[in-house]
């Protein structure tokens, strides 16, 4: 059967650039995964956007002088290059408040919204909240900052401490001020609608339990993602959470309520939903393309039973059901360490309170539980001479991914950002290290290995693969190398574990010049012949395993690596250890990465 996979990447909010920070925590990863899981067979959707909603557009539109819709298109095209040229490739790129995406992605909010409504599980309450007196307006989230409650750190706002990455409450904030007006706020009533989350809290410890065990939840989750979880809910149980603002950039809340007027949905409501909306988009422009005639990249989306929608209703404008209603699609979740309570806890919540039926991970038709939710911690910086530090665009010690395609490929930072992943702690990006890996490991390895052989062939075998001939024990060996070589691969990509799964690629590398430097063909070449031809055939097959395995990991080294082969279908999983024929001619040898110099 096949396996069919939805995968996201966090919604990077649309007020800044990207820089390797942003790629090494969820882009990279995700695509890696992607590109895998398509090696397999599987049917994949990857979905990401920009979140355009909420306070963080805001501020900076403030703070550029610019209406914040021309700020967020302007940061999502941005960020739309800077992906394309990492060879980040997205389904469908959306943005929650983008021209083409606005109306969908407010239909389902509000659909959500109503659902959860209709359910009971939210509660409208009178609540103190803090008021800009100066600039007459209530200062939702991040337009108010002060000192955590928990951990005391300085770097807190009023929503989220970065210090210690607990949610807040604005009120529990000490020293509020106002970001807009440096005033001190005052307190003033309001009323919003609190998520049930105490209602909820049961079912999610039940869930996030069973996801401790990778032999009976199928997923490789990491501990810090259910123990960050875990951990908030037994030591402080899910207090009630407010979902609206009193904002008018975002969704609007959609009650026939005077309350609800110049309100809009909480942005850590209306951002999750649109994995769901972009989504919805992708499978409804998949539609018009396929209806006006022109060929569609994307194969048809079969039409899957979900449960009968009211006409009219957002549900019944696609089959995005297929992919978040049905239990035979696993939803992968990528994000940053700083977004795991609300994608394993909130998120997940919001589904839950959508739910009909009883089923923890949601019955057949209902909202399916993200299958995995894989957080990496945070990228540091480190400057020579210097400490290792945060990447902070205030303080200009990040490393922006449009400067960085000014003067590189692809591939050499995709290599660097998974050997250096900070899958389970901090890591830093260090330009030196980047050259040094780029040139020793990538170049003197890989990219060598390949145009050794590859040049050899052309000198000595006319351009093409030589006869294999009788294989010995090392031969055997080596094939057998090459064989375990995909199995590990493929298992380390399966369980998210990208670092590793790149170490047993690279592994694999060095096997293959080892077994060049250990059958000698430069001297047998001139002794015999046919060991010579034995020898390189292996060398080839070797390297055609390694074009599958780097395909997802080195996209662009990978193409050429399989012309440099004559391999039509270069990224098949099962086919990495299908052996060039005999006589298959080869392409012109290249060198697949270029040595990086300092003065770049
Ligand atoms: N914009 C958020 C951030 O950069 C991530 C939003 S992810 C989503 O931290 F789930 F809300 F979409
Ligand atoms: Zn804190």
């Amino acid at each position: 059967m096949t396996r069919r996979f939805l995968v996201t990447a966090a919604l990077p909010y649309s007020n800044g650039r990207l820089h390797v920070g942003h790629i090494a925590g969820a882009y990279l990863p995700a695509d890696i995964y992607v590109r895998y899981l398509r090696a397999t067979g599987a049917e994949v959707r990857f979905i990401c956007g920009s979140d355009d909603n909420g306070v963080a557009a805001l501020k900076t539109a403030r703070e550029e002088g610019k209406p914040v819709e021309e700020l967020t298109a302007f940061y999502n095209a941005s960020q739309r290059r800077a992906f394309e040229g990492l060879n980040i490739r997205f389904d469908i790129y959306g943005g929650t408040h983008q021209p083409g995406f606005v109306e969908i992605h407010e239909r389902f909010s509000q659909d959500f919204f109503r659902k959860i409504y209709d359910k009971g599980l939210f509660t409208k309450r009178t609540s103190k909240q803090l008021f800009d007196v100066q600039a007459q307006q209530f200062l939702p989230d991040r337009f108010v900052k002060g000192a955590c409650p928990h951990c005391k750190s300085e770097n807190a706002f009023g929503d989220q401490c970065e210090g210690c990455g607990r949610t807040l409450e604005q009120t529990a904030l000490l020293n509020p001020i106002s970001v807009l007006t440096g005033t001190k706020p005052e307190l003033r009533e309001t009323k919003h609608w609190y998520l049930r989350l105490d209602q909820l809290q049961g079912k999610l410890s039940q869930w996030l339990a069973s996801k401790k065990d990778p032999a009976s939840c199928g997923a490789h989750w990491r501990p810090v993602v259910i123990n960050q979880s875990l951990g908030r809910i037994e030591a402080e149980g899910l207090p009630e959470r407010a979902m609206t603002r009193d904002l008018t950039w975002g969704v609007p809340v959609p009650l026939d309520d005077p309350d609800a007027k110049g309100k809009s949905l909480y942005v850590w409501f209306d951002a999750p939903i649109g994995y769901v909306s972009f989504t919805a988009a992708l499978l409804e422009q998949a539609v018009q393309r396929s209806q006006v005639g022109q060929l569609s990249e994307l194969p048809r989306v079969r039409q899957v039973s979900d449960l009968p929608k009211p006409a009219g209703s957002s549900e019944s404008c696609s089959t995005y059901a297929d992919w978040w209603k049905n239990p035979a699609c696993k939803v992968v979740h990528f994000i940053g360490e700083d977004n795991i309570v609300f994608h394993a806890i909130t998120w997940p919540a919001m589904m839950l309170a959508t739910h009909d039926s009883d089923s923890i991970q949601g019955a057949a038709g209902e909202y399916q539980l993200p299958h995995n939710v894989v957080a990496n911690c945070f990228l540091n910086i480190k400057f020579p001479g210097k400490e290792e530090e945060k990447i902070s665009k205030s303080r200009g010690t990040a490393v922006w991914i449009e400067d960085y395609l000014q003067s590189f490929a692809a591939d050499p930072l995709r290599y660097y950002l998974t050997a250096i992943a900070p899958e389970a702690q901090r890591t830093a990006f260090e330009f030196d290290d980047f050259l040094a890996r780029n040139n020793g490991e990538l170049g003197n390895a890989l990219g060598n290995f390949f145009n050794r052989c590859i040049s050899f062939a052309h000198k000595y075998f006319e351009g093409k693969v030589p006869p294999a001939g009788d294989r010995d024990d090392a031969d055997r060996a080596q094939l057998a190398r090459c064989r375990e070589a995909v199995e590990k691969v493929g298992a380390e990509l399966e369980a998210c574990r990208f670092k590793t799964a790149l170490g047993e690629m690279m592994a694999l590398a060095r096997a293959g010049n080892l077994y060049f430097d250990q059958t000698k063909p430069f001297l047998s070449r001139k002794t015999d012949l046919a060991a010579c031809a034995r020898a390189i055939n292996l060398c080839l097959q070797t390297a055609r395993t390694l074009t599958t395995l780097m395909a997802p990991f080195l996209p662009e080294s990978a193409e050429k690596a399989a012309k440099m082969l004559g391999l039509t279908d270069h990224k098949t999983w099962t086919a990495a250890t299908c052996e060039l024929p005999e006589n298959q001619p080869l392409g012109e040898a290249k060198v697949l990465f270029p040595r990086l110099e300092t003065e770049a």
